[in-house]
């Protein structure tokens, strides 16, 4: 099979994710059959499909009316049949829920009702594509497309290896996603958060102990990052991506990778009374008027913005190590597209005359062993290290 071959997809799941990349696949032509558990899932999601479709395109004139209207009523199936879904398919990537059981038995139906060549793709933002693929007979086929939010804009797809999957269909997925109009960057293990979740993760429990251990007010703190030129304070990206999401992340590194990343107890007070952040307009910060507003003056010498910045070079050296990058450009070229940066990690190398010396200052301060230098940061082997990826 080559990309070629892939005409008609099927999603699975028509939440935030899956209906922004059923926008993706049927603005790129192709055939697309949307499935949720229930016909109300369905039809709410192609109805988002079809006001994002007229707000961000129709409206600004980059699709015609004929053009919505084919893809709306020629390209695209809802459907909630499992079987009808995925019978005749020839990728489907799976965005449902992030929890392993539901998974799972998401991966045994696929096993049963796809043909025998279909890819099997897993939108996972953490979990191991190898544990989905052994439930299945076809461990070769099966894949993480791992996108961003939302999939319509964000650039980034990170096309991930489970420890079976075949270099032919790692080939098919990395074409598939060029045309998509995205770009791909390849995970070679599928290590827990894969590149930018994993690299996020040790800056998103710094961030949470910051405001647990009361060092500064979230305000304070975000007013520094964005003085320094970051595009959004680190909080108001909290309740963006959603508290409860977050708050699950951490705990399942927790579980898989360190009990360092266990959540806060401020995120889990704030999951607990259901202000979740901008879906339910409050969260750390109040949303109902809107994304909220930060005063600069606030920007404050409580913390140091560049610690976030050392924690995520610590986290991208680990992933070189462990062989799940092939390359810093390639951890760079993910933080810059999945993360909108300006620059990836490995370009802020040079603000830091002691890497090693501010991560152990780091750890110490935050009490957490996740933030203390890497082995090759603390044998003090960095720059021949990462000069190697260029032989
Ligand atoms: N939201 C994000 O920012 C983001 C970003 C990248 C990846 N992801 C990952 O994408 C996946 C989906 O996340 P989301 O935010 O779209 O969730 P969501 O809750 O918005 O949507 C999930 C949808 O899946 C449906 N569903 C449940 N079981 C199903 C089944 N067996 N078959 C088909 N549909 C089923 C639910 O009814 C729901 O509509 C998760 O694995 C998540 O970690 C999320």
């Amino acid at each position: 099979m080559n990309a070629d071959d892939i005409k008609k997809v099927c999603i699975l799941g028509a939440g935030a994710m899956g209906h922004g990349i059923a926008e993706v696949a049927l603005l790129s032509g192709y055939k697309v059959v949307l499935r949720d558990i229930e016909q109300k899932f369905v039809d709410k999601g192609i109805q988002a499909m079809k006001e994002n479709f007229e707000k961000f395109y129709l409206q600004k004139g980059k699709i015609t009316e004929e053009q919505l209207d084919k893809m709306m009523k020629e390209q695209l199936e809802g459907v909630v049949d499992m079987k009808k879904a995925v019978s005749d398919v020839d990728v489907v990537i799976e965005a449902v829920p992030e929890v392993m059981n539901i998974k799972k038995s998401v991966f045994k139906e696929l096993d049963e009702y796809t043909k025998k060549d279909t890819i099997l793709a897993s939108n996972t933002s953490y979990m191991s594509i190898s544990e989905f693929a052994k439930v299945t007979a076809k461990e070769d086929k099966v894949v993480g497309m791992h996108w961003f939010n939302p999939p319509t804009r964000m650039k980034l797809v990170e096309v991930i290896k489970g420890d079976k999957t075949s270099e032919e269909t790692m080939k098919v997925m990395w074409d598939f996603t060029e045309k998509l109009g995205k770009v791909p960057v390849r995970v070679e293990k599928d290590v827990p958060g894969f590149i930018v979740n994993r690299i996020t993760a040790p800056s998103g429990a710094l961030f949470g102990a910051i405001l647990d251990q009361k060092v500064a007010e979230p305000e304070e703190v975000d007013a520094t990052l964005m003085q320094v030129g970051q595009p959004m304070g680190a909080y108001v990206l909290f309740d963006y991506v959603g508290l409860d999401i977050l708050s699950h992340g951490q705990e399942y590194c927790a579980k898989v990778i360190s009990p360092d990343y266990e959540p806060p107890k401020f995120l889990k007070d704030l999951v607990d009374k259901g202000d979740l952040g901008m879906k339910t307009g409050k969260g750390i910060y109040d949303w109902s008027a809107g994304r909220p507003q930060i005063d600069m003056s606030k920007a404050t010498d409580k913390i140091d913005a560049t610690d976030a910045v050392a924690v995520q070079i610590n986290e991208s050296v680990k992933l070189l190590e462990q062989g799940a990058v092939k390359s810093p450009g390639d951890i760079d070229t993910a933080m810059k597209y999945g993360m909108n940066m300006p620059v990836g990690p490995f370009e802020m190398l040079g603000m830091f005359d002691d890497l090693k010396g501010r991560l152990e200052d780091i750890a110490k301060k935050y009490n957490k062993e996740i933030f203390a230098p890497t082995k090759t940061i603390k044998e003090g082997k960095l720059d021949e290290f990462l000069a190697s990826f260029k032989k």
